[in-house]
This record gives structure tokens, C-alpha cells and sequence, in this order.
């Protein structure tokens, strides 16, 4: 098919596009997009042959900023009503070539869906398609083996299915580029969440602990009522929470965090410290502890510069001196995807 998958999120599926094209040209990877207004993906054709691959091999996905996840697209199906199924292993024994060998599917939907019909078929339907996959020899029969790549499947609505595959080398590490996660009940605010998935995106894989962890200390500047110190007192660490507002009164009752009324701006720590969660935009950070400390405050504070600019060179230059990926995070700065109760102040 010689197309390429873009997700992205909803709104900047022109930035996306605009990113890959160049992306891939410089890659010597000619293409243009199609963008889906607002349903936070976009088709990038390729006309010839072989490009799409060539592409995926090329460009890693952790160098773009707009696009946070992608698949080469195998096939794009027209769903009758009967047989769903059936039709997708038709459009998958028509394809012309080898598919590399898959485990497992994961079905997406667009970012916007609103449709809860839609969304609940598409878990459902996971199982019935994955097992006739299986059957069918286009999917591996164990579904836990390792292998280069998945399955995906991208319902646009019941009538249509857009299937390809992703490398298992070359994805997002979250499907979507987006970390699901659950607020638990006791957290002071939402803004939990933006810190847990500003750690997820951020910090190297498997060296999480070198950053957070028992017995480490951390500031949070602008911390009220507590959401992301919280976070860090669940990783054991010793928070100074610096607001002039009231934090959460349970939370200061773990008796990890210290309280201080004061101005973020004007306020300086005694010693070192281990890692220091700036919130908002100042001219400059306090070096409060080693180098690689400031990369993860330097990382905190560009996730959430990251949320309010959509001037993809400024983020590259910012994510180019930091040695972050560029990923773009989810939030807007209001809201973040999540499952559970969340009857919180908004951050
Ligand atoms: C959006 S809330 C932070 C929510 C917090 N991140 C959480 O996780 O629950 C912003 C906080 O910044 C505080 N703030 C704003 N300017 C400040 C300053 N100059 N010094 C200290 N705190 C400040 C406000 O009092 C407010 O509590």
C-alpha cells in the first residue's frame, strides 16, 4: 500500500505531517500526508515501492515530536456487517509480499472517538479476531512469544478498518505514545498523573531508580495541594514542598514532605538536592544538585513547556541542548487520559 500510519495528538495532524515529510526527505524517503481533521491521525503516502519500509528503518520515532506512534498499513478494509473478521483475513491473504511475523494485535481507535459503541466493540473484538488470526497462520499460536512485530488495526468506526503492522524495534514504547494511567483515589490532584507520565516518557528505560527513589530528596516548587509530591513520597523520596497554598493534610502526614510558605522564585534550598520539580516558566533554574539531577528537573519543566508551544524547532532546540526524546507529552495542561475516579482541583 505504500502508506504509513501517523498517530499524533487531535489538532496537530498537520504539525505531524509537516514533521514527517521533512523527516523522511531528509532520509532521501519522498512522501506527502493526508491529515484526518482532528481524529489525531494522518496517512503518509509514499510512491514508491519499498519506501514505507525503507522509511521505518530509517527515521526512529523517537526523533519526532509531533508523531507519536505510527504503522505501515497492510491494507485498508471495507467492514461489511456479517463478517468483520473474515473480511480482515481476506485483505490480509491479499496482500502482496511478506508480513513480518506478528504475536499479537492491538486495535486502536481515533483519539477523538466519542462513540462508547465503538469503543466497546473494539475490545471485544480483540479476542474472536486475534484467535482467527491464530488460526488463520497470520498470527503466531503462542501470543506471549517475542517477535518483530504486531498487528495493528486502526477502526475508523464499524465500517472500516485500516490493518498493518508495527516494528517492535522502531514504536512508541506506550501504544499511542501514550502511558495509561490510573489516578488512585488518594492522590491530592490530577496533576499526579502529569508528573508519573512525564517520568515514563522521560527517564531512560530500567534506570528510573537512578533518578527517583528511597531516600532521595526532591523540591517542588509550586507544589499545592500536592499531586506531584505526592508521586515522589510514594517513590519514598523527602520532599521540600515550596507554595504558599495549603498542601493536602494527609499527604504531610506521611511525614516525608516539609512545608515551606514561601516564593518559589525567591526561595533557595540550604543543600543539595536530589531533584528539583520546576512547574513553572522562570528565567532560570537553581542548580540544586548534580548534573544528573538538573537533566530530570531540566526534563520535568520541558514537559511542561512542551504542552504550551507548538513550535516544533523551539522544542527541538530545547529537547537537542537536554538530550531528551522530543516527545510531545499528552497533556494540554489540563487534562491527561485516565482511568478511575477523579473528582480533583484541576492543575
Ligand atoms: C497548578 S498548581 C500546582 C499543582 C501541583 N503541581 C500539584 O501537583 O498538585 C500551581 C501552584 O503554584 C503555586 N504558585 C504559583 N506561583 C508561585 C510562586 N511564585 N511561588 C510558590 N508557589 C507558587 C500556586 O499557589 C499553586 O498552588
Amino acid at each position: 500500500m505504500e502508506q504509513l500510519i501517523a498517530i499524533c495528538r487531535p489538532g496537530f495532524e498537520t504539525e505531524a505531517g509537516r514533521e514527517l515529510t521533512d523527516s523522511a526527505a531528509s532520509g532521501e524517503v519522498y512522501g506527502y500526508f493526508e491529515p484526518s481533521v482532528n481524529q489525531g491521525f494522518l496517512t503518509f503516502h509514499c510512491p514508491g515501492p519499498g519506501q514505507v519500509e525503507m522509511l521505518v528503518q530509517r527515521l526512529s520515532i523517537d526523533q519526532l515530536v509531533f508523531v507519536r506512534d505510527w504503522f505501515v498499513v497492510l491494507a485498508d478494509v471495507a467492514l461489511p456487517t456479517s463478517d468483520r473478521v473474515g473480511a480482515v483475513i481476506d485483505a490480509l491473504r491479499s496482500v502482496d509480499g511478506a508480513i513480518p511475523v506478528c504475536a499479537r494485535i492491538e486495535i486502536r481507535l481515533p483519539e477523538n472517538n466519542a462513540d462508547a459503541d465503538l469503543s466497546n466493540f473494539a475490545r471485544k473484538w480483540v479476542s474472536p479476531l486475534s484467535k482467527a488470526l491464530r488460526g488463520a497462520g497470520l498470527l503466531e499460536k503462542d501470543s506471549k512469544a517475542e517477535s518483530p512485530a504486531r498487528l495493528e488495526v486502526l477502526l475508523t468506526g464499524f465500517e472500516r478498518a485500516i490493518v498493518g503492522f508495527s516494528l517492535a524495534s522502531n514504536r512508541a514504547r506506550y501504544v499511542s505514545g501514550i502511558p495509561r494511567l490510573r489516578l488512585p483515589a488518594s492522590a491530592p490532584s490530577r496533576s499526579a498523573l502529569k508528573l508519573e507520565e512525564a517520568w515514563k516518557v522521560f527517564l531512560p528505560p530500567g534506570q528510573e531508580l537512578d533518578y527517583l527513589g528511597s531516600g532521595k530528596q526532591a523540591v517542588d516548587l509550586g507544589a499545592a495541594p500536592g499531586g506531584w509530591t505526592w508521586q515522589l513520597v510514594r517513590q519514598g523520596m523527602m520532599v521540600t514542598a515550596v507554595d504558599n497554598g495549603p498542601m493536602n493534610a494527609e499527604l504531610m502526614a506521611s511525614g516525608h514532605v516539609e512545608h515551606v510558605e514561601a516564593d518559589g522564585y525567591q526561595w533557595r534550598p540550604r543543600a543539595r538536592c536530589g531533584l528539583d520539580g520546576v512547574r513553572y516558566r522562570r528565567p532560570s533554574t537553581p542548580n540544586l544538585g548534580d548534573g544528573r539531577a538538573l537533566a530530570v528537573c531540566q526534563a520535568l519543566s520541558l514537559y511542561r513547556f512542551q504542552s504550551e508551544t507548538t513550535d516544533e524547532k523551539t522544542i527541538r532546540r530545547v529537547v537537542g541542548v537536554q538530550g531528551h526524546p522530543g516527545r510531545r507529552p499528552c497533556t494540554d495542561g489540563n487534562e491527561l487520559p485516565a482511568e478511575g475516579p477523579s473528582p480533583l482541583p484541576r492543575s
